[in-house]
């Protein structure tokens, strides 16, 4: 049996070790039960005082409760560790290089979308928004586009069928499903809902079964605006439209009206920007003054109220912005491409 002194000295070097291999908070609880504890090692150290010659009992006193304070603040210090979730501060290697935490960022397209309707947003304009998944009436019928129209053409579009709960759509009755070809949907629908003045920009997806190509996908966005109220006219388009032009692409871009048709606008336009590092001209979208059937057919009295609207393609203006030189980049998921804005 060693010396009641030299077992102060090996329950210490034990309480030390096994103290600093502790991983978990249930660990350190058996580590404290242990030394700790009221039938614990330093208790029990204590009681060993009991058979000490008179004059020994001060000092191995002294020493048994010093090991007491010291081992519960290791407990203490290593308790607040283990909350924090570090390790013990020999765990780190501090000469080890740090890592740079990887930054995601917003895909291409929507910081486009975010600039544009923060650019409008300072002419007035607010945001409105409508389903992708559309029916006839307000793809097609309320703009104006009657049956006979080619772009009604079943091989132009997505029709849907959809199990309603009340027997499964064919796609092709009176104002069946589709996914929607243009946000112009969202004209009628924001006309529905609101009376003039009306003041919105309508970003969006569309879907065209088209071929993928550099400047073809069957999913694409567009940014459509509306404006209806008393006295609106050509002008205000014109301006508008050049203002956000030269706002966005720069002061001196050049602008350019090509006259047009849509069945939505009477009279339309095709917009044209021209790249100077291109040397060549962009079309951007098409415009014009909102027809009074479509004004009509939204209970919008065209005797009291006049309009215009656009809707530009977003790919396209992201890729002139961005200097992107096809269409594809933007969905084929690329980190290479994504992060370089
Ligand atoms: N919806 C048309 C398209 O997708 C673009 C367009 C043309 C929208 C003229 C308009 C407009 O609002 O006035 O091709």
């Amino acid at each position: 049996m060693p010396q009641p002194i030299e077992q102060i000295e090996e329950v210490s070097a034990r309480a030390d070790a096994e103290l600093a291999a502790v991983k978990s908070p249930a660990e350190l609880e058996q580590f404290r039960i242990k030394y700790l504890g009221s039938k614990g090692e330093i208790k029990g150290l204590m009681k060993l005082l009991g058979g000490l010659p008179k004059e020994e009992k001060p000092p191995f006193g002294q020493k048994v409760n010093a090991l007491s304070d010291r081992v519960s603040n290791a407990f203490e210090a290593r308790k607040t560790d283990l909350e924090s979730g570090s390790q013990p501060a020999m765990a780190e290697d501090v000469t080890e290089p740090g890592r740079r935490p990887q930054l995601g960022n917003r895909h291409i397209l929507m910081q486009v979308i975010d600039e544009l309707t923060e650019l409008f947003g300072r002419m007035g304009f607010t945001v409105a928004s409508g389903p992708e998944l559309e029916d006839e009436f307000h793809n097609f019928v309320a703009l104006n586009i009657p049956k006979s129209h080619p772009a009604r053409d079943p091989l132009d579009n997505y029709y849907v069928s959809i199990d309603t709960g009340e027997g499964r759509s064919s796609g092709f009755e009176d104002n069946a499903l589709l996914l929607r070809t243009q946000t112009s949907t969202v004209q009628i629908r924001v006309m529905e809902k609101q009376e003039p003045p009306i003041r919105v920009v309508i970003p969006g997806r569309v879907y065209r079964p088209d071929t993928h190509d550099e400047t073809h996908l069957s999913m694409f966005h567009q940014l459509e605006a509306l404006v209806i109220d008393e006295g609106v006219t050509m002008v205000d388009l014109k301006s508008t439209i050049m203002q956000f032009v030269h706002a966005y692409f720069g002061k001196e871009t050049k602008v350019r009206f090509r006259p047009s048709f849509f069945p939505f606008t009477e009279p339309s336009a095709e917009v044209d920007v021209y790249f100077e590092d291109k040397q060549r001209w962009v079309e951007l979208g098409g415009c014009g003054m909102v027809h009074p059937n479509v004004l009509k057919a939204c209970n919008v009295d065209p005797e009291k109220y006049t309009g215009w609207a656009f809707g530009f393609g977003i790919e396209r203006i992201a890729m002139r912005k961005y200097a992107i030189n096809d269409i594809r980049y933007f969905v084929e998921n690329d980190v290479r491409f994504l992060r370089q804005f």
